[in-house]
């Protein structure tokens, strides 16, 4: 028998795309490939790619360079580019970068088996549609191999808000709900073979509507399933967190205190330009009421700095809502001008000023992150065992705050769910020790 073609994937941006790529693979699996992880070894490579800012989209075409010399050395070498960039960009990718083989939307994913067919031919091959039936339905069945401990799920796709400065309700197209069945059975499915967390994704994912009770009916669900221990998503908008959802942060024992609710900017006056249809108080209010239902709960936020316009004092109140929220876990960025947005029509703020607000915002933000976890020394947590550590007999697994623990345990396996405590807080992670049911 030949050998199996083999396929290496690399994927950028968000976890939804870590889930695409996962679906990706398999299905090409059904067409005789089998992953590498060394892009000298493939015989086809695809980035599955993001578009979210500047430097997400310039990166693929540096990265596309580095495989000129692979391509050289093996003309059969398929390339392809599958994701947000794909989307955006279409046929422009292979006229600027003419090695490339094969151009697929993060709609059209169920179509790879046509689509490397065709660029087996030596045609070029591409699909940026958004085509009438689900991918999710079409794509290959997930094999039944066993697998780690943690998974994300894909439940919805596409946003409908359009903030001024985001690609996504373009790249990824309106707000699609996968039907609460058909997440119940593969979340099912992933539980037999041996997930024991799952983390459901969205671009919006608390617009969920593919369950007659919204994305908090969702979970319940899926609290039933024995064998699931721990329920996540994101991300979030705080106009979509309802009160059922809240109340099943207190409610729920299998939803983790973990909640990643974007704000992008604290002061009224950004937030109106960037079309986000809340005000800095109402987030303030909606984190309060979070906080009355599960007082615990981790918080963790996406912030852009230098939007266009933002003049100091409009700075000055997102460094306020940050000091008023304490946030355990943050994301902040650089304004960057996206093609075909809104914002990007604007002037933007001198590339100086903007650095210089990151940074002052990033470092408020790390000392925040760092304060909440050192708390958590001396208290206990529930740590899932994702794999081996460095050092002998340690395993490292995460918290139900979404905290990385190191712990001492020779004897425990990947997937085994223990009580800790946490003993020691370093740069990015904890480290506890087992506490023995007596
Ligand atoms: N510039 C900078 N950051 C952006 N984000 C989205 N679009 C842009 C942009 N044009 C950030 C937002 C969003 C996160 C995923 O990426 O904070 O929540
Ligand atoms: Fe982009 Fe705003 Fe939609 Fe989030 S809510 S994906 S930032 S448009």
């Amino acid at each position: 028998m030949a050998d199996p073609k083999k396929l290496f994937i690399k994927t950028y941006g968000c976890q939804m795309n870590v889930y695409d790529s996962e679906r990706m693979a398999e299905t090409l699996g059904g067409e005789g490939y089998v992953q590498t992880d060394r892009a000298e070894d493939a015989d086809m490579i695809l980035l599955n790619t993001c578009h979210i800012r500047e430097k997400a989209a310039e990166k693929v075409y540096s990265e596309l360079g580095r495989f000129k010399p692979l391509k050289t050395a093996k003309p059969d070498l398929k390339i392809g580019v599958a994701g947000c960039v794909a989307q955006a960009e279409g046929a422009e990718i292979m006229r600027r970068q003419p090695m490339v083989d094969l151009v697929v939307g993060p709609q059209a994913y169920h179509r790879l088996p046509d689509l490397t067919a065709k660029a087996g031919t030596g045609a070029k091959a591409l699909d940026t549609d958004f085509p009438e039936e689900d991918k999710f339905d079409h794509l290959m069945a997930r094999p039944k191999a066993k697998r780690g401990p943690t998974a994300f799920l894909t439940v919805q796709e596409g946003c409908d808000k359009f903030c001024a400065f985001c690609v996504v309700p373009y790249t990824r197209g309106a707000e699609v709900s996968r039907p609460a069945a058909r997440v119940l059975t593969e979340a099912r499915d992933l539980v037999e073979r041996g997930v024991r967390e799952i983390t459901l994704l969205g671009q919006n994912v608390n617009a969920y509507h593919g369950h007659a009770k919204g994305l908090a009916g969702l979970i319940w669900d899926l609290a039933e399933i024995d064998g699931l221990e721990r329920i996540r998503f994101t991300t979030s908008h705080p106009n979509d967190m309802d009160d059922a959802l809240i109340a099943a942060h207190g409610d729920c024992a299998k939803l983790m205190p973990y909640l990643h609710l974007p704000v992008q900017s604290g002061s009224d006056r950004i937030l109106k330009a960037m079309n986000r249809k809340h005000s800095a108080e109402s987030y303030l209010r909606l984190i309060e009421r979070i906080r009355a239902a599960r007082p615990d709960i981790l918080l963790s936020g996406d912030f852009i700095v230098g939007f266009p316009g933002e003049t100091d004092q409009d700075f000055a109140d997102t460094m306020a809502l940050v000091e008023a929220v304490q946030y355990g876990q943050a994301y902040s960025f650089k304004y960057s001008a996206r093609p075909g947005t809104p914002a990007a029509e604007k002037e933007d703020v001198p590339a100086e000023i903007a650095d210089a607000r990151l940074q002052e915002l990033q470092a408020l933000l790390t000392r925040q992150q760092r304060a909440i976890q050192d708390a958590k020394v001396g208290t206990e947590a529930q740590v899932l065992f994702e794999k081996p550590g460095r050092l002998p007999g340690q395993m490292v697994g995460k918290s139900e705050h979404l905290h990385a623990v190191h712990v001492e345990a020779p004897n425990a396996a990947r997937g085994d769910l223990v009580r800790v405590r946490i003993e020691e807080s370093a740069a990015n992670s904890l480290r506890g020790t087992l506490i023995h049911a007596a």
